[in-house]
């Protein structure tokens, strides 16, 4: 093995520091060497033992170790037009913007290289390892996509939009059967462009992705349970998002969609649902008994929802969260943004309860680290990465990111980080990440790695 030098760890659920040393081999990526330099307890090569384990990380003062954060909730096409049309509500703005906008990527595969390329450019300097995503009708753009990103060695949940009923007569798919027959050739295609890899470098995933409710008949909806259930593929879809969307479906459907999902066996324990924003607690534990989990999304629903994510009561229940950036109806493609609204968000929420004099009642706030489990660990369950995604332990894959709040060389802090005064607070190394979390951005990420891979932007 080669010398490694000392890190700081960070366990992100206890939020326990301790000095220790990190190893990833080199050729399969996973931490093959963990040792905690205070007990000299030292832990070694669980598998895939590569001849050659490599340095990964150099730590020291100032500088930490995180798990990459994981984006549950982005579409794809819309960075095209990332920062506009927020002033209309959802059902208008999908007329005027999200679905012009896909269609434009349809017909132009070099506009849509560009721009995934770019897309995954940015992610890898957000410090965002895995994504969720949300693609277009046509299967060519959306190989595009898997390929960007398989090629850019962020982990990416690929789906190809299944709608065929539209509010835009040039963006649906020309029937039910012809949409179902599509999305089997697009994974059947996703699956065979990554199989001639071995197990682990595969990054790429297809996912079943009925738009929402208001895009999908009962028949599409049906038929996409039935080839999730046939092979064990990941869902997603939007739920319970805007005051319109549910007004719409109350009135075309006749039921709540959350029942729709339910009676089409689309709410399973690989689904991934966005938003969740009209849930009641029985709905939330609803979620719960089915093992799906929810994209919270908290800048995207600022704008479309009217009502906000019931985060606290969806923890209590046992929901499985993640954060969601929703590029478009999000404006940023940050996930540390999306943590900072979260619990934003749940502050409001916490300020506007009827029963704060009563000392029983639940409060609704979630801290800072809470909502970093959400970014990290949160996120990595809810895509089912690795039974110890998220964490740093023998036998995971390695997906870390190094922050750095300090210059090594003077006491200057860099980007936006000035000064750490050792004197306040929770101590040294929770004061530092909680400083980051607050005021930290793209410029104290020194690097991130997936799989042991450490990336760098593809774009020409
Ligand atoms: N519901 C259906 N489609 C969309 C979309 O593109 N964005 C958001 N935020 N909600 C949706
Ligand atoms: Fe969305």
């Amino acid at each position: 093995r080669l010398p490694t030098r000392q890190v700081h760890h960070y366990r992100i659920q206890s939020l326990s520091w301790t000095t220790t040393r990190v190893t990833a081999t080199n050729d399969s990526g996973f931490i093959a060497h963990f040792e905690d330099s205070h007990t000299e307890e030292s832990l070694t090569l669980l598998r895939n033992a590569a001849s050659t384990s490599q340095e990964i990380l150099t730590m020291g003062n100032g500088d930490f170790l995180l798990p990459t954060f994981c984006d549950l909730h982005l579409h794809a096409p819309q960075f095209l037009y990332q920062g506009n049309g927020l002033h209309l509500p959802l059902m208008q703005w999908l007329d005027e913007y999200a679905f012009k906008a896909e269609e434009k990527m349809d017909a132009d595969p070099v506009l849509a290289r560009k721009v995934y390329t770019r897309l995954a450019e940015r992610l890898i300097q957000a410090g965002t390892g895995s994504v969720l995503l949300f693609g277009t009708l046509k299967e060519e753009t959306n190989l595009i996509l898997a390929e960007v990103l398989q090629k850019s060695g962020i982990r990416g949940f690929v789906g190809k939009l299944s709608m065929d009923m539209s509010s835009r007569p040039s963006y649906v798919e020309s029937s039910t059967s012809a949409s179902l027959k599509n999305v089997r050739s697009f994974v059947d295609k996703v699956k065979k462009s990554v199989s001639h890899l071995e197990p682990h470098r595969r990054l790429v995933e297809p996912v079943l992705t009925p738009r929402f409710v208001p895009t999908c008949t009962d028949e599409l909806l049906s038929g996409l349970g039935q080839l999730g259930k046939e092979q064990s593929l990941m869902i997603q879809s939007h739920l319970a998002e805007a005051h319109d969307q549910v007004e719409w479906v109350r009135k075309e459907r006749g039921e709540e969609d959350i029942k729709v999902f339910g009676k089409h066996d689309l709410l399973t324990p690989r689904t991934i649902q966005a938003h969740c924003t009209f849930l009641d607690i029985p709905s939330l534990s609803h979620l719960h008994h089915y093992g799906t989990s929810v994209a919270h999304c908290p800048l995207s629903n600022a704008y479309f929802s009217t009502e906000p994510f019931r985060l606290r009561e969806a923890l209590d229940q046992g929901v499985k969260i993640g954060l969601g950036t929703d590029i478009a109806g999000g404006y940023s493609i940050d996930i540390m943004n999306a943590m900072r609204q979260s619990v934003i968000i749940s502050r409001i929420r916490d300020g506007q309860r009827k029963d704060r004099d009563d000392p029983g009642s639940r409060c609704l706030t979630i801290d800072w680290k809470e909502s970093l489990y959400l970014a990290t660990r949160g996120g990595a369950i809810a895509l089912g990465l690795h039974s110890h995604a998220g964490a740093f332990k023998v036998g995971v894959p390695f997906d870390a990111q190094h922050i750095r709040l300090y210059d090594s060389d003077n006491e200057n802090g860099i980007g936006p980080l000035d000064f750490l005064d050792n004197d306040y607070g929770a101590g040294i190394a929770e004061n530092m990440v909680e400083k980051w979390w607050c005021i930290g951005d793209d410029q104290n990420r020194m690097g991130m790695w997936v799989q042991g891979t450490k990336l760098h932007s593809i774009s020409q």
